[in-house]
């Protein structure tokens, strides 16, 4: 990253020649993300806890591309031992990991809002998915974040951003989740926004922690990806949000891409909100 950057043309949004590592690579944006980091020219490491083929073939679904330079490694999160080898196998085949775009995290997709029996309410939502989520959510960043921190830190630089939500800075509106006909509404889980309302400041304190040791570290809010949600949802969404409607993956590529390029080189502790607007009124 230069001090000053002469270029002007489009050069500055290329990730050639960097390793970029995608924690939850196989899931809804990952799996996008993944896609657009190696079409702006990134070799890269695809993280998540499934097994190896099928990270890599969610990959090959979403890119089209045979012949990009990639490396899948199933790891869980939540545990250490893991994290370190997976840290130690990116570094042994691309020699460095210039990027780290953390996404790994239990986020309820619609259907599930309501796990293992629980009905999603915070008076009877269940202490073991509070903890699981605080396990994977919250240590599991810590996790990956301390690795890969040790690696950039021998690097002398890096770059990271994590994933945050509109709900880590505000409350689910519960209009979203009402159905018109009479029935349980769903609710967004307490364990989500919990874990979730972390991120920002836990960007703000890696920033500032290694401002000075060429680490950059900014976090994005996505909100509202559609994935076949029922249409009364979208319709919900769509009165709700002032651009009256929900995300495809595919518009989160430019936000993910800009921060890992040196078109961002002066951004860090940010939060980068991508939400159609939802968050400004
Ligand atoms: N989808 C949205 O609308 C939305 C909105 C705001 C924020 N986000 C955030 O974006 C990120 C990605 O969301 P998504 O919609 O792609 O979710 P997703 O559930 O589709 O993908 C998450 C991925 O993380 C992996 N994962 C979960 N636990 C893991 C573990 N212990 N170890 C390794 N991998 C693990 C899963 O296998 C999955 O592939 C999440 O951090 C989420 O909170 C999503």
């Amino acid at each position: 990253m230069s001090k000053s950057n002469s270029n002007h043309g489009l050069d500055i949004f290329s990730l050639k020649g960097k390793t970029v590592l995608v924690t939850g690579a196989a899931g809804l944006i990952g799996s996008e993300i993944s896609a657009a980091m190696s079409a702006a020219g990134a070799e890269i490491v695809l993280v998540d806890q499934l097994p190896n083929s099928d990270i890599s073939s969610k990959f090959a679904q979403k890119s089209g591309n045979s012949t990009a330079s990639t490396l899948a490694i199933s790891t869980d999160i939540t545990d250490r031992d893991s994290v370190d080898s997976m840290t130690s196998e990116a570094v042994e085949r691309f020699g460095k990991i210039d990027i780290l775009v953390h996404l790994a995290a239990i986020d309820a997709k619609f259907d599930q809002a309501a796990p293992d029996g629980a009905d999603g309410r915070f008076e009877t939502f269940p202490i073991d998915l509070w903890k699981r989520s605080i396990d994977v959510n919250i240590t599991g960043t810590f996790n990956v974040t301390q690795s890969i921190c040790k690696q950039m830190l021998i690097q002398n630089s890096g770059n990271i951003i994590l994933t945050a939500s509109t709900y880590s800075l505000v409350g689910p509106n519960n209009d979203l989740y009402t159905p018109p006909a009479p029935g349980n509404p769903m609710v967004k889980p307490v364990d989500y926004v919990a874990t979730k309302s972390f991120i920002p400041n836990y960007t703000r304190y890696l920033a500032t922690h290694y401002a000075k040791q060429r680490i950059r570290v900014n976090c994005i809010t996505p909100h509202g990806v559609e994935n076949e949600n029922p249409d009364w949802f979208k319709e919900n969404f769509a009165k709700l949000s002032p651009m009256g409607r929900m995300s495809d993956a595919s518009e989160l590529n430019g936000p993910f891409v800009f921060l890992a390029s040196d078109a961002s080189s002066y951004m860090t502790g940010s939060t980068l909100v991508v939400d159609g607007g939802w968050t400004a009124w």
